[in-house]
């Protein structure tokens, strides 16, 4: 999920500072809602503060945890393995756009029971809000979601979506509008973030074959290379609280926003030894890669057993890589070692 936000114009950084910093919801408030060019409503439960965010979050935490995902581990593989094999065949293809956006993509259609819907959410490309023009707008998504709501409400899909219009908060079935917030929130949030942490894993193998060889000897490194991977390349590096909550508020300064830098916890010397290397044995890996405190990321695990089939995947299949062509849009330094964006990343194999 990329949320876009004004600039903010003091950021916390620092392992312990944002954690304190997140937990307290009071100073720093989730009111406050992001993509004010293409969207008018909230996203939730992101966009709002306890005590209603745990309203709306205990009624979605039934859908995202472990052993919900864990069902649906057949599938992944199944499509892991099509589309690794798929994508060592032939031509050198992108990473991004024919391997991890699919492969992401096949496993929401599998979690969420819309097999159907897949290709049309492939046909978006990593970023929604630039589906059809490079020019943001919100009308591929909306158009989407309200045709989708209109299906669950008259309960003709036995699905997420239908699932999801039924809700009750507080005793009231959900509106349209938090409808939108919901379904778009659990379309966006596990898109360009589970992207690319697959697209760095490929990456980094590339760039490190010997840690793919590792991995392949000791197999039991896996769930630490897991969590490796997602300190390292941090999928969502920040994200903005405010400190004057937008509802309700009869003035809005503009240097209200305050940055939650994600990626300075995880590079964080004082918790992270030799942080800029990846360790795929590091023996702790407090991350923030989830964030922390109330807002947690709901669909970790749904990132993180996508990935374990991934990895295993590719740990099983006798492919070994190279790059063929790579153009990558690195952080800022500090992190001018850390991808941001893969603009192009094409694997030929070795
Ligand atoms: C590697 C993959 C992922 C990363 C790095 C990631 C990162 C994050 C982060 C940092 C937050 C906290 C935002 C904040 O505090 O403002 C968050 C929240 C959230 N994420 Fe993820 N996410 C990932 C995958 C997913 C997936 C697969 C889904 C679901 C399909 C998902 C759904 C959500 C939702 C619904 C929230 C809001 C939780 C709340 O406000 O209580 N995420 N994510």
């Amino acid at each position: 999920m990329t949320v876009f936000h004004q600039g903010s114009q003091k950021t916390i950084t620092g392992h312990k500072a944002l954690r304190e910093a997140l937990r307290d919801t009071q100073t720093y408030s989730s009111d406050l809602q992001g993509d004010a060019d293409v969207r008018d409503y909230r996203q939730l439960p992101l966009e709002v503060d306890p005590p209603r965010h745990h309203l709306y979050r205990s009624a979605l935490a039934p859908y995202f945890v472990r052993p919900t995902i864990e069902r649906h581990i057949p599938s992944f593989q199944l499509n892991s393995k099509k589309l690794i094999d798929e994508y060592f065949e032939g031509q050198p293809k992108e990473v991004v756009s024919e391997l991890a956006l699919p492969l992401v993509m096949e496993n929401l259609g599998a979690i969420y029971n819309r097999p159907q819907d897949v290709a049309e959410w492939i046909s978006w490309g990593p970023d929604v809000w630039t589906a059809e023009s490079e020019k943001r707008s919100g009308a591929v998504l909306h158009r989407y979601l309200d045709r989708i709501y209109e299906e669950a409400l008259a309960r003709t899909s036995d699905d997420v979506w239908r699932e999801i219009a039924h809700l009750e908060i507080e005793g009231k079935q959900i509106t349209a509008l938090e409808f939108r917030g919901i379904a778009g929130v659990l379309l966006a949030g596990g898109r360009d973030t589970v992207v690319k942490l697959l697209s760095g894993i490929m990456w980094h193998f590339a760039k490190f074959p010997q840690d793919l060889e590792y991995l392949r000897k000791n197999p039991t490194s896996l769930s630490s290379a897991i969590q490796e991977f997602l300190r390292f390349l941090t999928p969502l590096p920040q994200m903005n609280r405010t400190t004057v909550p937008e509802t309700g508020a009869d003035e809005l300064p503009a240097d209200r926003f305050v940055g939650m830098s994600f990626i300075s916890g995880n590079f964080d010397q004082t918790v992270f030894e030799n942080p800029f290397v990846i360790d795929l044995n590091r023996p702790r890996n407090p991350h923030l890669s989830f964030g922390f405190g109330p807002h947690t990321c709901l669909g970790n695990h749904i990132a993180e057993v996508e990935a374990k089939v991934f990895l295993e995947t590719l740990l099983s299949s006798s492919f070994a890589w190279r790059i063929h062509k790579e153009e990558i849009r690195y952080h800022a330094a500090p992190y001018e070692r850390v991808p941001d964006h893969f603009l192009s990343l094409q694997l030929v194999r070795a």
